[in-house]
């Protein structure tokens, strides 16, 4: 695997990440960029700017139920072109089709990062730290490279005792809201658990958990559409932090190695004499770290927000605890935590019908699929005995979900816990408040009642 001779091209032709590491300061910098500042930005998203009226996902209803909206997406335009020539997609069948043929792969995100600057106060401001923390990231590599990457990661995968880690971590957070006279499911349940879960088995220090829930949450952000300035510097601070913070913990486990997903990463990496370099790493760690949190948080939330409104369902899954598999099924399905992700045309290709030329950026609406009439009976409702569900909220094809073993672990064990330990618990549904982010749905507070 001679990883550096096979380093992909970004849409100019340029090789990518060809700069050496450079460790930030961990304040944004306000110093040059060392690429160009004038190098066009290849790729951002150009969501904000293709509205029409089926595709109109910033609009206060539908961020708070897109659901409406795709369905009259699958039946009048199932394939629907924006102004800006990009598409959506919205039926099952189109969303499989998208991600399985290899006429279509990931966009480079990370490289509109890259040599984006602000100007703030008369400050040029980079944005070099947010590319850095996501230019390695599974999501966003691109055929050899992501067979690489992800052969480099399944190899540890089997290897880590995810159950133990589970549920010694479900245990610490019960005690902890036993305690309290009032739960909010997300604060005091759903976001801390997967931080702490995957925080434990990398080996971070538990001295920085509020930290990294701070970072996890920024940098889960980073590919959100329409980023304020405000935030795409909160996001730069955030990724400049947590850049440092790994690379502080690489150097610990070089001075007194581990066994923890770092050490394993680190000593895999340099199998057979070939290395990824440090860069490369901390990138790929990020992407570990991230990928995991709001989405697993957002399986808990919307699932519990599922059963409160489906209350024949709960009353059900507390009869038949047994049912507990595809319960957490369907709730990936009714509401799925990651509702969008994107592909492009690497050549002119048909779906169902439309030409889609190469270059051209495709909206892939896996919360849409998930709701498609022509797959699922009766979508829209939540149906924990539902037997044939092959949902796509992990996606599909050659990115399907890595974590998604240890999403599902997360989710039963989770919902067992709440079975158990806290039966009376329900979303206070009135009061809870979803967060505005598009492409990852869920809460950004759950508060609970008992009944
Ligand atoms: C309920 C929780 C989760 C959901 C709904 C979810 C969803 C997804 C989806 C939809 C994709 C594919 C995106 C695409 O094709 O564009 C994906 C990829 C990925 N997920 Fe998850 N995920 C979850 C949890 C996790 C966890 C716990 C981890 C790891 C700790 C993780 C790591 C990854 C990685 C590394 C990728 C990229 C895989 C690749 O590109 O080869 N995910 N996830």
């Amino acid at each position: 695997m001679a990883w550096h001779g096979h380093r992909p091209v970004d849409f100019l032709g340029n090789a990518r990440h060809c700069q050496p590491f450079r460790l930030v300061s961990r304040c944004v910098s306000t110093l040059p960029n060392p690429i160009p500042m004038n190098a066009p930005a290849t790729q951002g998203t150009l969501m904000g700017k293709g509205l029409s009226t089926l595709w109109a996902p910033f609009s206060p209803a539908n961020r708070l139920n897109p659901y409406p909206m795709y369905q009259a997406l699958r039946e009048l335009d199932p394939v629907h072109q924006l102004k800006t020539g990009d598409w959506v997609v919205s039926r099952y069948a189109d969303v499989c089709t998208v991600l399985m043929d290899k006429r279509f792969d990931v966009i480079d995100m990370p490289s509109y990062f890259r040599y984006k600057t602000l100007e703030i106060n008369d400050t040029v401001v980079d944005l070099y730290a947010t590319y850095q923390a996501s230019y390695n990231w599974l999501l966003y590599l691109r055929r050899p490279m992501h067979g690489r990457t992800r052969e480099m990661v399944m190899k540890i995968w089997p290897t880590l005792n995810f159950a133990d880690c589970v549920r010694t971590v479900l245990a610490e957070l019960a005690g902890q809201m036993a305690q309290k006279a009032a739960i909010d499911l997300i604060d005091d349940f759903a976001k801390p658990l997967p931080v702490m879960v995957i925080s434990r088995l990398m080996g971070f220090p538990e001295t920085h958990l509020e930290e990294l829930k701070y970072w996890g949450e920024r940098l889960a952000t980073v590919f959100e559409p329409m980023l304020s300035r405000n935030e795409m510097v909160e996001i730069n601070q955030a990724a400049a932090a947590f850049l440092a913070f790994v690379d502080d913990c690489i150097t610990a486990h070089e001075q007194k190695p581990a066994d923890t997903m770092i050490g394993k990463l680190m000593a895999q990496r340099t199998v057979d004499g070939e290395s990824i370099d440090r860069a490369d790493l901390i990138s790929l760690i990020a992407n570990l770290f991230v990928a995991g949190e709001e989405t697993t948080r957002n399986l808990i939330g919307n699932g519990f927000a599922a059963l409160t409104a489906f209350p024949e369902q709960y009353e059900r899954l507390r009869q038949q605890p047994e049912l507990l598999k595809p319960a957490v099924e369907e709730m990936l399905r009714y509401d799925s935590p990651v509702q969008i992700t994107s592909r492009m045309a690497l050549e002119d290709a048909e779906v169902s019908g439309q030409l889609i030329r190469a270059g051209e950026q495709i909206y892939v609406c896996l919360g849409s699929a998930d709701r498609d009439e022509r797959q699922f009976d009766s979508p829209d409702q939540l149906d924990i005995t539902r037997l044939k569900n092959k949902h796509l909220a992990f996606g599909y094809g050659s990115h399907f979900c890595l974590g998604a073993s240890l999403a599902r672990m997360q989710g039963m064990m989770a919902f067992q816990l709440l079975l158990d330990q806290f039966p009376t618990l329900r979303a206070d549904l009135p009061n809870a408040v979803q967060r505005k982010n598009l492409l990852l749905r869920g809460f950004g507070t759950l508060p609970t009642v008992r009944v």
